[in-house]
Order: C-alpha cells, then sequence, then structure tokens
C-alpha cells in the first residue's frame, strides 16, 4: 500500500470479516476460537472500553515518538507480534510476511515452538527480531534442547508460556474436527472446495507442519497433550541454562509475579492465552495494576490480549504496560491481504498511537502513565457489557 493510499481494512472489524471470508471455517475457528463459552475473549476486548483517558489541550505540536526500550533493544513500537502456532494455516507464507513486517517496523516477533516456519530462517529474515516462545510439551530435555536451539539461532529472548498445563477446551475445534495431526473428513473437503483461493495456496506449499519438532520426536506432534513439564523446577533448571533474556508468558497472578521476579526472570508477559486456556480467566488488563504494583514500577511487563487498536496500546501502557503484543489481528491481516495486510495494520496501529499521544499532549511513548488516565488505574468494574 502507498502511503497516500487509503487503508481498505482499517479496523480489526473489517480485517477479521475479511480473513473469515478467505479462510476454510476450520481454519478460521482455530485463529478466532476460544476457550468455554468464549465470554473470557468478548471480555478481554471489553475491558479496554472501560478505560477512558483525558486529553490536553494548547500543547506545541507533537513529535509522536513510538520508540521503546526493552530487554536491551532498541524497539521501533510499542507492539509486537504475540507467538502463535502454526501462522501459515492462514496462508502460506504468513510466518515469513510476519518477519518482515517485524524487520521493517523494528518489532518483536513471537516465534512458537508450534510454529510453521524454523526460528533460523525468521531470525533471519527478521533481521534478529526473533523470540522463540518454548512450550514443555514432551521430555524436560527435549524443551532443554528447543531452548538450545533457540541459543544457537542467536535469539535475544526466549519466552516460556506457563498457562498451558492442559489445552484449553475450544468448542469450536471439537466441533470443527480440528486436530493435529489433521485427519481430512468429508466435511473438510467441501470446506476446502468453497474457499479455492486459499485450499490451491496451501496445496501448492503443502500443508503447514511443526517444523521444530522434525528430528526430534518420532511419533509427532499432538497439540491436546499435557504439557505439565513447565514447573518451577523446571524454570530454575532454564534459568540456569538460557544465557540471555528470558520472559515467562501467561501471568496473571501478583504472587506468581514476585515469585518469577525473585527467581531472575527478566519480564512477563500478563496474558490469559488471548481467552484459549480458562473462559473465566480474568483478563490481562484487569490483572495489570496488581502485577505492576506487585513487581515495582521498573521490572519490565508485557501484556497481550484483547488490543484491536493504536488506542488500546497507548490504554496498555497507562495502566502499567512497558510493551504490548497482539495475536490474532496480525493473522486476520496476512490471511486477508498478506505481507501488504500485515504492514497497513503495523502502519494503522502506528497512526493512531501518534493521534492519541498528540490528544493527550505527549510527545512520545515512553511519557505515557498513568497520568492520561481519566480515573486512575485499579481493578476494572467487574460487569463489563459483554
Ligand atoms: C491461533 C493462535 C495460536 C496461538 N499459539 C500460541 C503459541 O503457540 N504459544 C503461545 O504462547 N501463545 C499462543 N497463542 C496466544 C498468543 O500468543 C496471545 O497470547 C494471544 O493471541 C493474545 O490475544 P489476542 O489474539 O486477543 O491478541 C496463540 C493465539 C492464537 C490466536
Amino acid at each position: 500500500m502507498r502511503k497516500d493510499e487509503p487503508n481498505p481494512l482499517p479496523t480489526f472489524a473489517d480485517l477479521r470479516a475479511a480473513a473469515r471470508r478467505r479462510l476454510p471455517r476450520v481454519v478460521f475457528d482455530f485463529i478466532d476460537g476460544a476457550a468455554g463459552r468464549e465470554v473470557g475473549l468478548r471480555r478481554n476486548m471489553a475491558a479496554f472500553d472501560e478505560v477512558t483517558l483525558m486529553p490536553r489541550v494548547l500543547v506545541d505540536p507533537p513529535v509522536g515518538d513510538l520508540t521503546v526500550r526493552l530487554l536491551g533493544q532498541e524497539l521501533g513500537l510499542p507492539f509486537g507480534c504475540a507467538p502463535m502456532g502454526m501462522c501459515n494455516l492462514a496462508g502460506p507464507g504468513t510466518d515469513l510476511a510476519l518477519a518482515d513486517a517485524a524487520a521493517r517496523g523494528r518489532f518483536p516477533l513471537g516465534v512458537s515452538t508450534a510454529g510453521s516456519t524454523a526460528v533460523e530462517v525468521l531470525m533471519e529474515r527478521s533481521q534478529g527480531r526473533a523470540w522463540f516462545q518454548l512450550y514443555v510439551t514432551g521430555s524436560v530435555d527435549e524443551a532443554l534442547a528447543l531452548a538450545d536451539r533457540a541459543a544457537a539461532a542467536q535469539c535475544e529472548v526466549l519466552t516460556l508460556t506457563v498457562d498451558t498445563p492442559r489445552t484449553g477446551n475450544r468448542p469450536r475445534d471439537t466441533r470443527n474436527g480440528f486436530r493435529t495431526p489433521f485427519r481430512m473428513g468429508l466435511r473438510h473437503f467441501v470446506d476446502f472446495a468453497l474457499h479455492p483461493r486459499w485450499s490451491l495456496g496451501t496445496l501448492a506449499a503443502g500443508a503447514p507442519r511443526m517444523v521444530h519438532f522434525d528430528g526430534l520426536r518420532p511419533g509427532g506432534y499432538d497439540r491436546t497433550a499435557p504439557r505439565r513439564g513447565a514447573n518451577w523446577d523446571f524454570l530454575a533448571r532454564l534459568r540456569e541454562r538460557w544465557p540471555r533474556r528470558l520472559v515467562v508468558k501467561g501471568v496473571l497472578n501478583p504472587g506468581d509475579a514476585q515469585r518469577l521476579q525473585a527467581m531472575g526472570v527478566d519480564a512477563l508477559q500478563v496474558s490469559n492465552h488471548g481467552a484459549r486456556q480458562l473462559d473465566a480467566a480474568l483478563t490481562p488488563l484487569e490483572a495489570l495494576p496488581a502485577i505492576r504494583a506487585a513487581v515495582g514500577p521498573d521490572y519490565p511487563l508485557i501484556l497481550d490480549g484483547g488490543v484491536r487498536q493504536g488506542e488500546d496500546v497507548v490504554k496498555a501502557l497507562a495502566c502499567g504496560a512497558d510493551f504490548v503484543m497482539l495475536g490474532r489481528p496480525f493473522l486476520y491481516a496476512a490471511a486477508a491481504r498478506g505481507l501488504p495486510g500485515v504492514n497497513a495494520l503495523v502502519d494503522t496501529l502506528a497512526d493512531d498511537i501518534r493521534i492519541a499521544l498528540a490528544q493527550l499532549g505527549l510527545a512520545s511513548v515512553a511519557e505515557v502513565g498513568s497520568q492520561v488516565l481519566a480515573a486512575p488505574a485499579g481493578p476494572l468494574p467487574r460487569d463489563h457489557r459483554v
């Protein structure tokens, strides 16, 4: 998209609708779906509606500096792409498009253990911006081998996800017969035939695979297998072994946050896994103020879940986050329009943030704090309108 061309899909709703048209139902539902009745998914987004900001007037023309320093890295934007498994389901080449966008925008790209393109490839393509996300899905030795692989690939940051002792119950996946390894039934055949563009592209490129398990596990990868190997003992071993910055993702409890901080974890990702694990889990935005209070003002906190527009990023920063990640919006943008779609999403978010800064009378994203909140930060009311 040229700078002067309007973005044809300017909102999250536009992106989601376009992705829904483009993707087979089984794939769209895997990305879009969440645990249980999906109340948590709606709550994650609605939590942002409860936060209001206080504009300031007659302030000098704003600079709109969006750069941040996080975990020793200079980042071009205050947001990045959350780790997601099997991104190439959104369309062949999605992993590479996300990596190209990360290089262009100088933001981190989460690369999942369950990823569909090798971390080494994505490190190179993103110009060193890949953060490897680790699951303990099999033995502890296997997980440590994956961490060693990320270290050898020169990843600066390893993210250990700890909110999946078991994979959440996602009724849409059950209903659609989505499982790994995938077994094609008649209804999938019909679903794919109704989405020829996706199907032909995927057929030509080959069905996405969980490439990090190649040569590691002969039986292949089962996404529903328990991931209970990620416990406090494992974290202690990982902290000893992993030489660079370590993030723990999926933290909502202030007590857990303090213990993780004391164990030498470098940052936490306050997240409920996009409400894909526990429908009733509190929202990351709700959890944030208490976690910030528990870990103190200088400890890095990343938030993900329900962020859908630039103003949401500003709200998360105002409520105590240092950085924000988005999941589904990136995959919808890639499904809808490939790399141009992802770049347009990034530019729109960045623009939104600059506009919000101007309204708030701030020159840079680094200045955003609780002073921009119209009401003091605190646990949000429980009666979200969802
Ligand atoms: C399709 C999909 C796959 C995901 N796979 C992973 C994963 O492999 N590892 C992980 O830590 N989180 C995974 N997540 C969770 C995201 O990292 C992130 O927490 C969540 O998507 C944020 O919520 P949002 O989608 O509302 O932005 C996945 C999310 C989606 C939508």
